[in-house]
């Protein structure tokens, strides 16, 4: 009996101790590397890196045409597809599955088999991401859902969200802080236009 009840206590045991190991399984996101990172002016600093790494600028800020191509025109950075630009018309039987995908000069609207799509407006603006909370921000780029709210409509392309949803905890929060210091730009973004609607 006491073979049997010492036994038991060891199973017990093991079954703690790998539970405690299991608490232990270090979290992706929760990236070490930042903890250093304690003053909102180096949070803002590295989300400023990241989001002039990634690009944001290529979809989300209007540009100036030049004879080099388009640059991006820093008085409306990060407003998204200019509410008031008049789309270039749409040949509809260049698109559809296995033909082409196109994109207007700003490179902020695009047009492809889910219709025309385009570039939201990111700064800190009512019309942009003014409202919103961290979480918003976390649901868009890991789980690509409009307004950053579970139960809306998925992102649409190109939105590269499948990749930007890898990114850390820490480093999508010194891009949201960033972001927040952006110039706030009034710019009601279109709805997309669904393919029946072209
Ligand atoms: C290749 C183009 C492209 C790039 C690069 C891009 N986006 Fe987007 N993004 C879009 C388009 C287009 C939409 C609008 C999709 C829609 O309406 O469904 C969008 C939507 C969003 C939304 C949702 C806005 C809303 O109102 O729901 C957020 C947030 C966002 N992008 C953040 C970013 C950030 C941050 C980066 C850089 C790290 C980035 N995007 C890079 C094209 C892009």
């Amino acid at each position: 009996m006491k073979k049997i009840i010492f036994y038991s206590c060891c199973f017990v045991a093991l079954i703690l101790l790998s539970n405690c190991k299991d608490n232990k399984t270090v979290d992706v996101n929760q990236n070490e590397q930042y903890k250093s990172i304690d003053t909102l002016q180096e949070l803002v600093a590295r989300g400023s890196y990241l989001v002039n790494a990634i690009g944001c600028d290529d979809c989300h800020s209007p540009k100036k045409m030049t004879p080099q191509g388009p640059i991006i025109d820093l008085d409306r950075r990060f407003s998204g597809h200019p509410s008031d630009e008049t789309l270039y018309k749409i040949d509809k039987n260049n698109i559809g599955p296995g033909k082409w995908i196109f994109m207007n000069n700003s490179l902020t609207a695009f047009v492809g088999p889910w219709g025309v799509s385009f570039g939201a407006n990111l700064t800190p603006d009512d019309t942009g991401m003014g409202n919103w909370t961290f979480d918003n921000f976390k649901t868009a780029l890991r789980e690509g859902k409009f307004k950053g709210i579970k139960d809306q409509r998925m992102l649409l392309p190109p939105m590269p969200w499948q990749n930007f949803k890898n990114l850390t905890d820490s480093d999508l929060r010194a891009m949201f802080e960033y972001f927040k210091t952006v110039k706030p730009i009034k710019n009601i973004v279109p709805n997309p236009i669904p393919p029946t609607g072209l």
